[in-house]
């Protein structure tokens, strides 16, 4: 095992009718602004629930954060809460509205331009604003991580960032907040988990014993599930643990002291950026073809992977890769969540100014053992046309 550093301090409050706890966990002299965004959390029930639980406090609000939250729109939250005097931020939604969330709190008392947060990926951050979230949908792990990304608009660019000064104070989840959810949303929060996992996990061997069977167990968990939680919307038990399962698999601790391959993450982003395609469906797009061109440094682990996560063990080793890979492939198309560029009606002409963006934002060198080239990008993006 690799050496590590491991720090998350974010509370959880898991169950349902926890909303409600906000009552004493928000500072009673706070000066709160709710961030949120479309209709989804006011139609079914839960910012009516967030404001009875914050009571008397000095509450403003700020809705319209879009998937794929956007600096501009970011920008005018920062303005209300400098204008306001606000002093806590609280999150009701989605990763969009988390990863907002945690821009506007690092953005707020930033000297200079705050795209500059963006730009250093995090480590020009020497304070933030205090937030929470209510998390709405299981998918990205924002509500127990200190990661965001933002885009901006102007120039297509989607970047994330980090920091330990946006891990939230608390998060709520309730997975009867799930419940409203659309299918294809449901699907989209299992492959973003499903993904997160695999990449923390698939690289090559360092012996993190245990890093890899808590892996194993969220992938195998994700796999029985998925299908579920499409099936029966209201399953308490499949969605509660489809929101932990989501939560645990980036809140750091199966990555702790093993290598890593954000690859997937990374090219995923530029076609969001460029193309509007959901998040985790570039990651659909992208995983299978990756882990298939890159099956020399990943052997030993696609073999764990193809034996303990999909019973595999006929055939020989490479019969065994070639099969993991296509259950994983069968796996996202079975939640409806099709893996190819041309699925979204996305040419080859497309992969060109792809490829472009990654060199544009430094993504060069990708991968565990920063070997994924531009070239090998665009290799993985040919197959997977
Ligand atoms: O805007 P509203 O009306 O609220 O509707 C949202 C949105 O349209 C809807 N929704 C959310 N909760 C709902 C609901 N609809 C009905 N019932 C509910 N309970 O779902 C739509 C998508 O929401 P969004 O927040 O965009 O989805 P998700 O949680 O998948 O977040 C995606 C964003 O997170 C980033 C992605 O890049 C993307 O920008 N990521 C953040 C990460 C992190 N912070 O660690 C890691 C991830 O890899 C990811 O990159
Ligand atoms: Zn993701």
């Amino acid at each position: 095992m690799q050496s590590f550093d491991f720090y998350n301090p974010t509370r959880i409050v898991f169950g349902p009718e926890k909303i409600s706890k906000l009552a004493t966990l928000v500072p009673a002299e706070a000066r709160v602004l709710i961030l949120y965004g479309g209709a989804s959390a006011q139609k079914n029930g839960t910012l009516d629930e967030v404001r009875a639980a914050l009571g008397g406090r000095v509450v403003q609000e700020f809705g319209g954060i879009e998937p794929n939250p956007t600096y501009e729109t970011l920008m005018q939250a920062v303005e209300q809460i400098r204008r306001e005097k606000l002093d806590f931020l609280l999150a009701v939604g989605g990763g969009s509205v988390i990863d907002g969330t945690k821009f506007v709190a690092a953005a707020v008392n930033f000297p200079g331009e705050p795209w500059d947060i963006l730009e250093t990926h995090g480590r020009s951050v020497r304070s933030a604003l205090p937030f929470a979230s209510v998390l709405t949908l299981p998918a990205t792990g924002s509500e127990m991580n200190s990661g965001a990304v933002i885009t901006k608009k102007a120039t297509h660019a989607k970047l994330a960032f980090m920091s330990p000064m946006v891990f939230p104070k608390f998060s709520i989840l309730d997975p009867t907040k799930t419940y409203s959810l659309p299918p294809q949303q449901i699907a989209n929060g299992v492959v973003d988990a499903f993904v997160h996992i695999v990449e923390q996990y698939l690289t090559y061997p360092v012996q993190g014993m245990a890093q890899d069977r808590f892996a194993e167990g969220l992938l195998q968990t994700l796999i029985e599930i998925g299908p579920k939680a499409l099936a029966t919307p209201e399953d308490y038990d499949v969605r509660a643990n489809l929101m932990w399962v989501a939560t645990l698999a980036l809140n750091g601790l199966i990555g702790a002291g093993v290598p890593q391959d954000w690859a997937t993450h990374m090219i995923g982003h530029e076609i969001t950026a460029l193309h509007g395609v959901d998040h985790a469906r570039t990651l659909a797009i992208v995983l299978p073809s990756l882990l298939n061109i890159q099956r020399q440094d990943k052997h030993a682990k696609l073999l764990q992977y193809a034996e303990r996560v999909w019973q595999i063990r006929d055939g020989s080793e490479e019969q065994r890769i070639d099969a993991a890979i296509e259950q994983t492939r069968q796996f996202f198309e079975g939640l409806g969540i099709k893996t190819r560029l041309s699925g979204y009606g996305i040419g080859p002409e497309a992969i060109e100014p792809i490829v472009a963006q990654l060199v544009a934002h430094g993504m060069s060198a990708l991968g565990e053992r920063q070997n994924i080239t531009p070239e090998v990008s665009r290799r993985i993006l040919a197959a997977a046309a």
